[in-house]
């Protein structure tokens, strides 16, 4: 019986790409990410695909591999693919939930330390050769502790880094636009947190749920942070309101057009620019990959998928 024929559209861990290998013929692309025309002609006479966030699983681009029964995304967003379509069309969506909760809690504790104690700042004003020595009222921050946390989604990623935010003495507030549940109105958490933290998925609901008029609810003194998806944001809006001082400060992870970051955002001191980092952690891109394969592997033997994005 021949063996299921996968594409990876990245390159992924060995022992991830072994297990594979072991039960599927492998089209590996260890180049970079493959242009719409490449993705479509590499799909062709394929069973599986393994992808990241950066591949556009559009209809068309699906619909091009009649063969295709599985979609494993190694990301647990997944709003780079048409899941509607994928179903309507016999495919399986899968993506990796759980294993990046801890990896991606701590790079946003990490960004609220950073944006309200001004770290990253510092090391720019350092390196430059500004500093000028100790002084008492030298780039002060703000402290976290007796503090409240807005929380905008609180799923598995917004609840840990919640339980990292109890752990330093802050309160908490939460609003969640999937899941419907609230400890507080988003208006109020808006107007009412010192630090707001975005873990929601992009969905047309929450395309620019962050634009000018809620930001202009926040509090002046308050920071923003994203590790979620970029579009959740206004971008230029964000570049106004840190420009303006609208609000005091923005740590971000996740852009609207990444790589692109908006020029406005990349001259503001007070905005702390990190890579699309959350979940780039060793262990854990070991075990997204991991997942990812099982899933594939899963659905190709004719095994229902470990973890499946449901319509
Ligand atoms: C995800 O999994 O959705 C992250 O953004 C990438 O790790």
């Amino acid at each position: 019986m021949p063996k299921p024929q996968v594409l990876l559209t990245r390159r992924i861990p060995s022992a991830a790409l072994a297990t594979l290998e072991a039960s599927c013929d492998v089209d590996r692309n260890d180049e970079g990410p493959l242009a719409p025309a490449a993705l479509v002609a590499r799909l062709h006479g394929k069973d599986g695909v393994i992808c990241v966030l950066t591949d556009a699983m559009t209809r068309d681009v699906m619909a091009s591999a009649p063969t295709l029964k599985v979609v494993s995304n190694i990301a647990v967003g997944y709003n780079n693919i048409d899941v509607g379509a994928a179903h309507e069309l016999g495919i399986v969506v899968t993506n990796t939930p759980d294993v990046l909760t801890e990896a991606t809690a701590e790079l946003t504790w990490a960004l609220v330390l950073d944006v309200t104690r001004r770290i990253t700042e510092g090391d720019r004003l350092a390196r430059r050769g500004d500093w000028k020595g100790w002084a008492l009222d030298f780039m002060l921050g703000t402290e976290l502790r007796g503090k409240q946390l807005g929380v905008v989604g609180y799923g598995r990623i917004g609840r840990a880094v919640a339980a990292r935010a109890r752990a330093a003495g802050m309160l908490i507030a939460y609003w969640d636009p999937v899941f419907g549940g609230e400890s507080i109105t988003l208006d109020r958490l808006l107007s009412t947190s010192d630090v707001v933290a975005l873990h929601c998925p992009l969905t047309p609901e929450t395309k620019h749920l962050i634009d000018q008029a809620a930001l202009a609810r926040m509090k002046r003194s308050a920071y923003l942070v994203n590790t979620s998806r970029g579009p959740v944001i206004d971008e230029a809006a964000l570049a106004w309101a840190l420009k303006n001082r609208i609000i005091s400060g923005a740590a971000l992870d996740v852009y609207e057009e990444e790589p692109k970051i908006h020029p406005d955002l990349m001259t503001l001191e007070n905005v702390v620019l990190c890579p699309h980092l959350g979940s780039a952690t060793t262990e854990t891109r070991t075990a997204m990959a991991d997942l990812a394969v099982r899933n594939t592997i899963a659905v190709l033997s004719g095994q229902p998928a470990i973890t499946p994005v449901e319509a």
